[in-house]
């Protein structure tokens, strides 16, 4: 087995050597050297089998890399139309290449052009106007939701109806943009924000490794920049990027919300393990710049809540001391006593264990701005994790 954690990634930016041991279509890459420049957490191990000598082996994976591949044909620069970008994963990637300059030029080259940059100081003299965070909704959001909706007996179905009915809330308030929290965007280094204006999969489409990413949304790179500037003024850590590929936290719960509606859509990630309290610093940050560009918003908290998985149970188990801290969760937000939620002890917090370290659930106070009672839709296990759909109308 060798099972990497979520502390044991490769940074982006890294130099790797691929393998075609479990993805076979990989040999053509094989040869090439590559970059890692983004990275999506699954969030547990994931297990992959191969054959070997006539028997079965298999290893855990648990998230997936975004890479470039060295063009096989060196010109004089590199450019993005030469480079191909694929997703692998963690299993694909065999260790840490040693850099000949070449290759170093071309690791230096995709941090530039893909790992995100400092955001831009911004002219912006308005200080005044109106826009707000009209709501929030928190939401679970896996690969197998998604898929769900096509198997009738699937215990994520409740789930579904919920995340449904939020779907038609937002028909109801018609809001401009929808600012969404992935706690599948893990950075250690700050906060990210993708300042695209669309979104889409724009990965080699010659190869099939990973399942092609369903999504294409416009984005608000006007409210991206703005919030960007003004976090960096506020000292936190953050950096802008338009990411090649989404990851599920995003185009899950961007899906079931949007439907056909063109709802452009602003993905944020949150800071791996950074203070509970600089998490709700970005969001008051995120209403901010919503306000002064009279945006009308909703915010995603695109998250569960209690996290640690046992696959040994019926599919709607929640460990006991997960589904404890589950509830007492749910009554404070129901309550609007969401400083409850940052005020927990150490000890509390790590039992409870929360997806994201909660990371989604400390931006949506700062975004509300105030504490909101949420209303609950939903709250069920899935396969030792506890899943919450909860609306906030401010
Ligand atoms: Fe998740």
């Amino acid at each position: 087995m060798n099972y990497r954690t979520i502390d044991d990634m490769f940074e982006r930016g890294t130099l790797v050597q691929l393998t075609d041991l479990w993805t076979p279509a990989l040999a053509r890459y094989r040869e090439r050297p590559a970059v890692i420049i983004d990275i999506e957490v699954l969030g547990y191990p994931r297990s992959i089998n191969r054959q070997k000598n006539g028997t079965s082996v298999s290893e855990k994976y648990d998230c997936i890399y975004t890479v470039a591949l060295m063009p096989a044909e060196r010109n004089a620069t590199f450019a993005r139309a030469q480079v191909p970008v694929i997703r692998v994963i963690s299993s694909d990637v065999v260790g840490i290449l040693a850099a000949e300059q070449e290759a170093a030029d071309f690791a230096a080259w995709c941090v530039r052009e893909f790992c995100g940059a400092e955001p831009a100081s911004l002219p912006h003299p308005i200080t005044t106007g109106n826009g707000r965070f009209i709501g929030a909704a928190v939401l679970p959001h896996t690969i197998p939701m998604y898929e769900a909706r096509h198997r009738p007996n699937d215990h994520r179905n409740k789930s579904l109806d919920a995340i449904d009915q939020v779907r038609r809330h937002l028909d109801e308030c018609q809001p401009d943009v929808i600012v969404l929290a992935s706690t599948h965007w893990m950075p250690r280094d700050g906060f990210f924000i993708d300042d695209g204006a669309q979104h889409e999969d724009g990965c080699d489409s010659s190869y099939q490794g990973v399942e092609p990413q369903l999504f294409s949304f416009p984005g608000d790179p006007e409210l991206a920049a703005l919030i960007g500037d003004l976090a960096r003024d506020a000292g936190l850590p953050v950096r802008r990027i338009h990411r090649v590929a989404q990851e599920h936290a995003v185009w899950v719960p961007g899906h079931l919300l949007c439907q056909e509606r063109r709802i452009p859509l602003l993905p944020c990630s949150i800071w791996w393990r950074g203070p509970r309290e600089a998490h709700r610093r970005f969001g008051e940050i995120i209403a901010e710049a919503v306000r002064r560009l009279d945006r009308r918003a909703f915010f995603v908290a695109s998250g569960g809540l209690s996290h640690t998985f046992d696959f040994s149970k019926p599919p709607e188990y929640v460990v006991p001391q997960g589904e404890r801290f589950d509830r007492l969760a749910q009554e404070w937000l129901e309550r609007g006593q969401h400083g409850r939620l940052l005020d927990m002890s150490e000890d509390d917090f790590e039992t409870w264990n929360p997806e994201g370290r909660a990371g989604h659930l400390y931006m949506m106070r700062g975004a509300l701005g105030q504490d909101v009672r949420g209303q609950s839709l939903c709250y069920q296990g899935s396969n030792g994790t506890g899943y919450l759909t909860m609306v906030f109308q401010n």
